[in-house]
C-alpha cells in the first residue's frame, strides 16, 4: 500500500533537532496555534453533543511535542489527560509546561512502538500533526490499537495536514508524507474505522496546505 518511504531514524534526529517551542513544533509558524485551538474546541464541543459522543473523563495526546494541544485544549475539556510522544526532550519540556495540571502519564515512546501497559482506556485520542512520520502499514496497526484503547462511544481525532495529489507529497528532510483525503479513507477503512463527522480548518494564512479534522469510531460488527 505504500508508494513512498519513510525512515523512521531520519524523522527522529530531525525533531531531536528542533527547539523545544511553539515555533519549533509549528515549522515556524506558532501564531497557527491561535486559529488552530479555537476551531480544534469548537470541534471537541460538537462531538460532546453528538448522541453516542464520547464522554469527558480521559484524553490521549499523541505526538504531543511539547504539550502545545494538551494545554491549550485537552486538559480544559478532561478529567485526566496522559500523553505520547517520542522524543525525550520535548517529553522533558511537556513535563515542565505542563505541571500542576491534569495531566496523568507522560509516555516516551513512537506511536508505532507504543504498547500501554496498564488498563487505561480513552474517551478521546487526539492525533495531530504527527501521522505523517508513520508509514500506512504501521498506522493502520497504531489505530486498530487505539481501537482498543477506546471507552464505549470513545474517538480518535485526526488532524493533519491534506495533500491535493492522490500519491501524496513527501518531504525528505523530516522524512515525512503529506497523504491525500483518499489515502485517509483507504486507511480507516483498513483499520475498520468509520467517520462520524470531519472539518476543514478555516482562517489560516493562503499557501498553506488544507487541514482536515476527521472524527472517528470503530465500526462494530
Ligand atoms: C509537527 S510536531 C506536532 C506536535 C503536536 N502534535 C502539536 O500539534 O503541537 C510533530 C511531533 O510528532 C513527533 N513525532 C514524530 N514522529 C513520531 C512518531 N513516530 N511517534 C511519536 N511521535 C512522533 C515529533 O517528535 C513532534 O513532537
Amino acid at each position: 500500500m505504500d508508494t513512498f518511504d519513510i525512515n523512521y531514524n531520519t524523522s527522529k534526529n530531525y525533531w531531536s533537532n528542533t527547539p523545544a517551542s511553539l515555533d519549533g513544533m509549528l515549522g515556524g509558524f506558532a501564531k497557527l496555534t491561535i486559529p488552530d485551538i479555537k476551531e480544534s474546541n469548537v470541534f471537541l464541543k460538537n462531538l460532546f453533543k453528538m448522541k453516542n459522543g464520547p464522554s469527558n473523563l480521559r484524553a490521549l495526546d499523541c505526538g504531543a511535542g511539547i504539550g502545545r494541544i494538551s494545554k491549550q485544549l485537552l486538559t480544559k475539556h478532561f478529567t485526566y489527560v496522559d500523553l505520547l510522544e517520542q522524543d525525550k526532550k520535548f517529553v522533558e519540556k511537556a513535563q515542565i509546561i505542563l505541571q500542576g495540571t491534569n495531566v496523568v502519564n507522560f509516555y516516551c515512546a513512537s506511536l508505532q512502538d507504543f504498547s500501554p501497559n496498564n488498563n487505561i482506556k480513552y474517551d478521546v485520542i487526539w492525533i495531530q500533526w504527527v501521522l505523517g512520520y508513520i508509514t500506512n502499514e504501521d498506522l493502520i496497526k497504531f489505530l486498530k490499537k487505539c481501537c482498543m484503547l477506546l471507552n464505549k462511544n470513545g474517538v480518535i481525532v485526526i488532524k493533519e495536514n491534506i495533500s491535493s495529489s492522490e500519491e501524496g507529497d513527501v518531504d525528505a528532510i523530516d522524512s515525512s508524507v503529506t497523504r491525500s483525503i483518499d489515502s485517509f479513507c483507504n486507511i480507516y477503512q483498513e483499520a475498520n474505522l468509520k467517520c462520524i463527522t470531519r472539518k476543514t480548518q478555516q482562517n489560516f494564512p493562503k499557501g498553506m496546505y488544507k487541514v482536515e479534522t476527521f472524527a472517528l469510531q470503530p465500526i462494530i460488527k
